[in-house]
């Protein structure tokens, strides 16, 4: 998606140093056109290229702004609060951006689905709620920093942590699992997608190897939820942790957490429901148990439309124009001098996310340059996932990770490979 911008102060400035002064704006808008078709940049007309969607997709479907504009301006109250017809508007909206997420994920009951305000915050209350001292939980060491430092602190407090190893791409064998797990393993716990090599893990085969050990599944989908199909009953994830800013399309500050029946961790907070004001102890009703203080309505209100949009454009469409772009994306990128790819081979499954690195480059300076010579947006580094970069070998520089988005279009992609293609040009 290129955003067009005209920035009107710099032809103020032209008009008002160059030409005849800024009361002749009809000169200088002339001599500003010349100065425009010369070199567009100069003039501050930008065509922004966003390629970091799995930081957080942008843009959003209009639905989604306008939603996000109607729950502030003509809804305003508190969900579950207020027993006005504008309260119980804003507890309906609530319900429905539920019973959407639990219908897109396959989820019976929709009260199992807590809204959160990130991916951070619904893994934080799964790990942490879920594991006691003297538990085992099993995971990769290709996990983002979202899993493994909650693992972390869990193992500060006495729990013991499997980290498995993986392979270039970013994947794990599921034999190694099988033999990892022991009597006390509470939980398993790995990510979907990778965000740094979009290596897809094999969730179904390990949710059912859980689901023969009793062993609570844990599926970060912060790369995946939106963009790759997912039922978490076909799929043995008994526990789903999504951010509501990426591949769902809805406002930063949102995120959810699926539980399934019977799987109760400790809340991460304890607070205000709205409801059973009495008691002294947290209610125990779902969702209401793990959702103390007032929800981000607006934000809520946005990952609805967003996650109605994915329905009606259908996610199997989102899957196959992202896999295209990602498609053209390899090819072109492959054909530069000096590159590697990094993640799974070219024409193997994998998620909307392309890693490279430069020979002799930076990845940081690859990124500047992006930004600044070509206003292309991508992210450089390690993306919070340090064990991932020691596993394919790109460890401490990190690669160049380039996301396309639904929104994007083919020019988009092409114009990333000619600007990588100057770039690796200048170095050579
Ligand atoms: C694999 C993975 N897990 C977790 C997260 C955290 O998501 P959030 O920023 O919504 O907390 C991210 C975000 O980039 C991610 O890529």
């Amino acid at each position: 998606m290129q955003m067009y911008a005209v920035c009107l102060y710099p032809f103020i400035n032209i008009a008002g140093t160059t030409g005849p002064g800024i009361g002749s704006v009809d000169s200088g808008w002339c001599r500003a056109k010349s100065v425009f078709s010369a070199n567009p940049a100069f003039f501050g007309v930008f065509m922004f290229i966003y390629l970091d969607n799995a930081a957080t997709s942008f843009p959003k479907p209009e639905s989604v702004y306008r939603a996000v504009d109607h729950a502030l301006r003509n809804v305003g109250a508190s969900p579950g609060r207020g027993g006005y017809r504008r309260g119980l508007d804003a507890t309906r909206l609530v319900f429905e951006a539920r019973e959407a997420l639990a219908e897109l994920f396959g989820i019976r009951d929709s009260s199992r689905t807590v809204f959160t305000a990130s991916a951070t915050e619904a893994l934080n209350l799964a790990v942490s709620g879920l594991l006691r001292p003297g538990d085992h939980a099993i995971t990769t060491i290709a996990e983002h920093n979202s899993v493994a430092r909650p693992l972390r602190l869990a193992e500060s407090r006495g729990v013991e942590v499997t980290c498995l190893d993986c392979d270039r791409s970013g994947l794990l064998r599921p034999a190694d699992l099988a033999h990892a797990i022991r009597k006390n393993t509470r939980l398993i716990v790995l990510s979907h997608c990778s965000n740094v090599t979009g290596a897809i893990q094999p969730i179904g085969e390990i949710g059912a190897l859980a689901a023969k050990a009793g062993i609570p599944f844990l599926v970060d989908a912060a790369q995946s939820a939106g963009v790759i199909p997912i039922n978490v009953e076909d799929l043995g994830v008994t526990l789903l942790a999504a951010p509501g800013h990426k591949g769902l399309l809805g406002p930063q500050g949102t995120g959810f957490l699926y539980l399934a029946e019977g799987i109760d961790p400790l809340p991460l907070m304890v607070g205000g429901t709205g409801t059973h004001s009495t008691d002294a102890e947290q209610p125990l009703e779902m969702p209401a148990r793990y959702e103390s203080g007032t929800l981000n309505v607006p934000g809520i209100a946005g990952l609805k439309a967003g996650v109605e949009f994915i329905r009606e454009t259908g996610i199997e469409t989102i899957r196959r124009k992202e896999s295209l772009l990602v498609a053209n994306l390899l090819e072109g990128l492959a054909r530069i001098p000096g590159i590697t790819l990094h993640g799974p081979p070219v024409g193997r499954e994998r998620g909307g996310i392309v890693s490279f690195t430069l020979k002799g480059m930076d990845p940081a300076f690859i990124g500047f340059s992006l930004d600044r010579d070509y206003d292309i947006a991508v992210r450089v580094g390690l993306h919070c996932s340090p064990g991932t970069h020691r596993a394919i070998g790109t460890y401490p520089e990190g690669t160049v990770r380039v996301s396309p988005g639904y929104f994007n279009a083919p020019d988009d992609i092409e114009k990333l490979i000619a600007a990588v293609g100057e770039i690796a040009g200048r170095n050579a």
